[in-house]
């Protein structure tokens, strides 16, 4: 019997060595952008391209307890990816994240992988 499509998947994606506090990371799983933030020890994992257009999130800042988009501005929450100015309406789709064994591991769709845009 195989699992149904949207049955959740652990992919391992970094090593924690790569994600020091205060930085992030792109990775990309199954051709999709994933941005990992190392936000004062715990990983958040949101949508690596911005929900108003595309435009990687990896060239913005941390700001807080958000991410800084840096085309228009907008600041996403990093917890719960909520667009908290304009001109971006769209939360960042955000994945459950864990440190296993030094590595950031992922929970995901066994589908597509959800994205705004
Ligand atoms: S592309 Fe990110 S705010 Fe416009």
């Amino acid at each position: 019997m195989t699992a149904p499509e949207t049955a959740g998947r652990r992919v391992r994606v970094a090593r924690m060595d790569d994600l020091p506090a205060g930085t992030m990371l792109m990775v990309q799983v199954d051709g999709t952008n994933i941005l990992l933030v190392n936000h004062e020890g715990t990983v958040r994992a949101m949508q690596g391209t911005c929900s108003h257009e595309y435009f990687e999130l990896d060239r913005g800042f941390i700001t807080g307890d958000s991410i800084t988009c840096a085309l228009h501005l907008s600041r996403f929450d990093l917890a719960t990816g909520e667009a908290l100015d304009p001109p971006a309406e769209l939360p960042l789709a955000t994945y459950p994240a864990e440190v296993v064994d030094g590595e950031v591991v992922l929970t995901l769709p066994g589908g597509e992988i959800p994205v705004n845009e």
